[in-house]
């Protein structure tokens, strides 16, 4: 059977009016903060998206590398998990899906029962992975979401009865802080049903020189995906930042277990930003804080999984030990006698 794969875009206008004020509203408010601080979800936009797929590609960036030979090692392991039902394959923020076509591969050779609903709030990005899934996988069905995770699930809840596993693949979790992390997985627990299943990426902690090397490639790829937060504030709202006035630097806090990106001013500037109507000092070396990649150990992530009500069902890593795929089953339990 031939499914055309199809994009839903703004669920509702209302939507995308909000992701436009929120992008405005959240500049507004990060470069008014001391330190400066701009969020990564914002990196994005479809020349965002292009230069993660390049990052992707980097030799130095072993996350792709590792995930991709943990789902090649565990696909059939995944696909038992699931086997004999309906259900839904939610992915959130997808990207290019490049290492979900191994699984969506394996299951569509065992003939499971299942549509693969990708939430991301890149249309670029969803536009990319929808080319590329109804090029490679004619007989897949589903549609793919661009949207906010939560508004994606929002409107998967209202539509779809079916079981869900939902991945959480590369370490998008990472880019949250430790209560960050424990607010989302909880919103996502009660968004889910009992029973569902989620697979989260860990990247863990290892030698320091190979984490930084993948937030430093000598390419310039990390620093250009960096800057490109600047030039979309230049398009999207109205700024005049010039780029060459500021710096890319990523360190690792061995202590929080986060590498950290910022930009950095290189001399005294003021910025004005038309969409705001407001403009931004910065005094010579002054930071902008970009990005959280939290690395783990093993018993971050059991911690994460009890403070959140999930169950840990198993451990995919890779050959390496580098990269940690968590397979989560979500516990509800109607009274203090069924608590494990
Ligand atoms: C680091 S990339 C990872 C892509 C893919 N999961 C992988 O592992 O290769 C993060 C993706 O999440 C999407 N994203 C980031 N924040 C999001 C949000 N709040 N809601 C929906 N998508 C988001 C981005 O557009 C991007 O495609």
């Amino acid at each position: 059977m031939a499914c055309d794969y199809k994009i839903l875009s703004n669920l509702d206008l209302e939507n995308l009016v909000n992701e436009k004020q929120s992008f405005a509203l959240d500049v507004l408010v990060g470069l008014s903060e001391t330190p400066k601080r701009l969020s990564s979800r914002y990196f994005y936009d479809d020349r965002g998206s292009e230069l993660f797929r390049q990052i992707m590609d980097l030799p130095e960036y072993y996350l792709t590398k590792c995930e991709i030979n943990v789902l090649e090692r565990n696909r059939e392991g995944i696909a038992e998990l699931v086997e004999d039902t309906r259900f839904n394959l939610v992915e959130l923020g997808a990207g290019d899906g490049r290492k979900t076509s191994i699984l969506i591969n394996h299951l569509l050779s065992k003939k499971m029962d299942f549509k693969y609903i990708p939430i991301d709030i890149s249309e670029g990005a969803m536009k990319e992975l929808a080319k590329n899934l109804n090029e490679k996988f004619p007989s897949l069905c589903g549609e793919g979401i661009v949207a906010e995770y939560f508004n994606g699930l929002k409107w998967l809840g209202k539509t779809a009865s079916r079981k869900n596993l939902v991945l959480f693949l590369g370490s998008n979790l990472g880019n949250f802080n430790k209560s960050q992390s424990r607010v989302f997985l909880r919103n996502l627990w009660n968004t889910l049903n009992n029973g569902d299943l989620l697979i989260t990426g860990f990247d863990l902690k290892k030698d320091i020189e190979l984490m930084s090397r993948a937030y430093n490639d000598s390419r310039g790829i990390t620093r250009e995906f960096n800057l490109n937060l600047l030039k979309r504030i230049n398009r999207e709202l109205g700024g005049n930042f010039e780029i060459d006035k500021f710096r890319h630097f990523s360190s690792y806090d061995v202590f929080s277990g986060a590498m950290e990106s910022y930009l950095v001013s290189l001399e005294k500037q003021t910025v004005y930003i038309k969409a705001l109507s407001h403009k931004f000092t910065f005094e010579a070396w002054e930071p902008i804080h970009t990005e959280y990649s939290y690395k783990y150990l093993e018993s971050n992530i059991v911690d994460l999984a009890e403070a959140t009500g999930f169950v840990i069902e198993k451990q995919l890593y890779d050959s390496k030990k580098y990269f940690v795929d968590s397979v989560w089953r979500v516990l509800k339990v109607t009274s203090p006698d069924e608590v494990i």
